[in-house]
């Protein structure tokens, strides 16, 4: 099977953010009295804000109502933008950029399948932004991850099949996505988390195009 594309996920993929919006989520835990621990938030990451939100609230058995959620996902957004006011593109994790440029120089095209409201902002912090011939983020979908629309709708848009693309997801709930929509996968990560992926690594240091070719089940 020869790969036409790759889809990355941003958060925890790309650039380091997943400890911001981890801490930011403590914040607003601690807030509330509640300890909210790393594994907790592993079930957090990759869903969309609001999402994240009603999952941190079930860990604290807390009700809200709707008005007060939207309140509190706007304190949490204003913690983590915060936390990016001196982001710039020493936040890319180790080996993205020689990794896209390999993609690039084999023609394989690349976009972005993210469940953040805020990627074009810390795409544009990190300046890459150009390296993605199609972004498909928060604002552009109506469903959550794992439901597997955000990279449909990205696989629809550089006009590929699924088969042909592989997706990289540093979530659970993002490799449920993309396991639905009948994508290859690699997890950025652990096995532990991610042992549900075709390929498990703990990042792209040291990663060839090649290499992750020859690993994948095609
Ligand atoms: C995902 C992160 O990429 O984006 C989640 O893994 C985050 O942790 C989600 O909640 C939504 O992000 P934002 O920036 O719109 O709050
Ligand atoms: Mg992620």
């Amino acid at each position: 099977m020869k790969i036409e594309a790759c889809i990355f996920d941003l958060d925890g993929v790309i650039v380091d953010t997943a400890r911001y919006h981890y801490k930011a989520w403590q914040k607003i835990a601690t807030d509330l009295g509640f300890d909210f621990t790393e594994e907790m938030n592993e079930t957090l990451k990759g869903i969309s804000r609001y999402d994240s939100l009603t999952q941190l609230l079930k860990f604290g058995q807390i009700q809200k109502s709707h008005e007060e959620k939207l309140e509190l996902c706007k304190v949490k957004n204003d913690i983590y933008l915060d936390s990016l006011s001196e982001m710039d593109e020493s936040a890319i994790l180790p080996g993205v950029t020689k990794f896209l440029t390999e993609l690039d120089n084999a023609n394989i095209k690349i976009a972005l399948g993210s469940a953040s409201k805020n990627a074009i902002k810390v795409l544009d912090l990190i300046g890459i932004k150009d390296s993605f011939g199609v972004i498909i983020d928060g604002n552009g979908v109506t469903k959550s991850k794992p439901d597997p629309e955000v990279f449909l709708i990205g696989a629809e848009r550089l006009k590929v099949s699924p088969q042909k693309t592989i997706v990289f997801e540093d979530s659970d709930k993002g490799l449920d996505a993309a396991i639905a929509g009948g994508f290859i996968t690699v997890g950025i990560g652990n096995d532990e988390n991610l042992g549900k992926a075709d390929y498990v690594m703990p990042g792209f240091e040291n990663v060839s195009f090649d290499h992750l070719l020859s690993v994948l089940p095609l």
